[in-house]
């Protein structure tokens, strides 16, 4: 099918944002779920970073982005990205997003981890993300430019004389095509790799595996970010208990009852550290949990409530068993200040991106304000480029067998990155991975070899930097090197 539509794929933060940026341009959005369902953003439980408080100012968020992101952070995104935060915070209040306010109509900020100030706006003490979205899809459903298409998945790019024109598709009745005049993927990370993710199960590095198989250049996969207070009570996904608790004064303890985070912040240092020491504490067999008896956590955190409901635990009594989960992508598809990646015709946003932001540890908070303003660029810097062409609505034709990934294998490779690509990581375990992934992908379906690339490239690029900063922790290179970020094409992993 051919469209005139600027196609879209993803339906999170970055995607329903762009798509209104493009405004009057007509849209096309391709999500697998229905909007609002599916994906990461609505399950943030944060917020949106920006310098808003008394006192605070961007320059301050900037050099606690640089100071957390371990000597990878551009500093001229940094610099931009913080700088707008505020604006586009007073954008989505304008939309109507429901901001936590106090008696004076001021905001109320959350404080995270390594965040020098209280600096979160947050909406119903935990709930920023699923409020956010539901302000922007009903913008969406208001906006007569975007037509929004669900139940179906891209798989593939269409690259046609060296610029993308389109995606190969797949829905229940069968597989197609669509040919679009630019194409943003804005379909989220990659965490759900990840046999502990707190991520939707369905966001397993399908945007940068697609790229990646297209010829993109990925910058600096090996960066996964694990959170260290997933709630461990054997759900799948792990529930988060957000750093914000902690902001209030939650913290750790072991089965000793020890306090176990070795550092000057303590539980709010920065969430590399946090979730090491979690891990060691997992690793050793006593049990790390979050204190939260002291937390109004029923009035002020009802989705870490509900989840600890759901396991039978009353966090005014009881210790909440806690893990390193899998989380947040730093690394991913290489992009420009506008969102454009090395391929001509594909530009992307949010998670799926690597804009250089968050460099090797980022910081709360930063995820969905990165998807607002990059979001933004890219869909203003997509509508220039195009300009408007009236299209009518797009109807892709799908039709034969779509073959799933075979769930025994998935499941393997869930289990290869947790265990051999996980929170320390070193030579045998990383090439251990890279076997597995190997063979797995003989004969792998188009969406599980896109997850089965986006592995590839985390543990070929874990592999490559011998050395541990933010993120990457390799036991068998505890040192550091100059910094330096990774660049990497698929074809490059052939040579490790
Ligand atoms: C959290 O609320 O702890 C997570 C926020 C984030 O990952 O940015």
């Amino acid at each position: 099918m051919q469209t005139d539509r600027i196609l879209i794929v993803g339906g999170g933060i970055a995607a329903l944002y762009a798509a209104l940026a493009m405004a009057p341009r007509p849209v096309l959005v391709i999500v697998p779920e229905p909007l609002g369902m599916g994906a990461s953003s609505a399950w943030a439980q944060g917020g949106v970073a920006a310098a808003m408080g008394p006192g605070d100012r961007p320059a301050d968020h900037l050099a606690d982005t640089m100071a957390a992101g371990a000597g990878l952070v551009d500093p001229a995104v940094a610099r931009r990205v913080t700088g707008e935060a505020p604006d586009h915070v007073a954008r989505l209040a304008a939309l109507g997003a429901p901001f936590d306010r106090d008696l004076h109509g001021g905001y109320m900020l959350s404080r995270e981890a390594a965040h020098g100030a209280a600096r979160v706006v947050r909406v119903g003490g935990d709930r920023a993300g699923q409020a956010i979205m539901a302000t922007l899809i009903r913008a969406i459903q208001a906006a007569p430019h975007v037509q929004v298409l669900t139940g179906i998945s891209a798989v593939g790019l269409l690259v046609e004389s060296g610029r993308v024109a389109g995606v190969e598709i797949e829905g229940a009745i069968g597989r197609g095509s669509v040919h679009a005049p630019a194409v943003l993927l804005a379909g989220g990370g990659a965490a759900g790799l990840y046999a502990v993710t707190t991520n939707p199960l369905r966001i397993r590095g399908q945007m940068m595996g697609m790229a990646a198989r297209a010829g993109a250049v990925i910058r600096d996969p090996e960066f996964v970010q694990f959170h260290p207070t997933a709630i461990a009570t054997g759900e799948d996904p792990a529930p988060l208990a957000t750093e914000a608790l902690r902001g209030e004064g939650a913290h750790l303890v072991n089965a000793l009852g020890q306090r176990f985070v070795c550092h000057p912040m303590r539980e709010l240092a920065p969430r590399d550290i946090v979730a090491r020491a979690v891990f060691a504490e997992t690793e050793a067999g006593r049990r790390p949990c979050l204190d939260l008896r002291a937390i109004p956590v029923c009035k002020h955190f009802p989705t870490v409530f509900a989840a600890c409901q759901r396991a039978g635990l009353d966090p005014a009594r009881h210790l909440i068993p806690v893990t390193a989960a899998a989380h947040y992508h730093m690394g991913g598809i290489s992009v420009d200040a506008r969102g454009r990646s090395a391929l001509p015709g594909l530009w992307v946003a949010g998670e799926a991106a690597c804009t250089g932001l968050h460099g090797g540890n980022r910081l709360a908070s930063n995820g969905l304000l990165e998807a607002l303003v990059m979001g933004w660029a890219a869909g203003l810097d997509i509508a220039a480029e195009i300009g408007a062409r009236p299209a009518p609505f797009a109807a892709p034709l799908l039709a034969g067998e779509v073959t799933e990934p075979d769930p025994a294998k998935v499941a393997l490779l869930r289990q290869t990155m947790t265990q051999d690509v996980g929170v320390i990581r070193d030579a045998p375990g990383l090439t251990r991975a890279l076997a597995t992934i190997a063979a797995l992908e003989a004969d792998a379906p188009p969406a599980f070899l896109n997850m089965l690339t986006a592995a590839r490239m985390i543990a070929h690029a874990a592999l490559s930097r011998r050395e541990s900063r933010g993120a990457q922790c390799r036991s068998d290179f505890p040192g550091q090197l100059p910094p330096k970020s990774t660049l990497l094409t698929l074809a490059e992993t052939e040579h490790p």
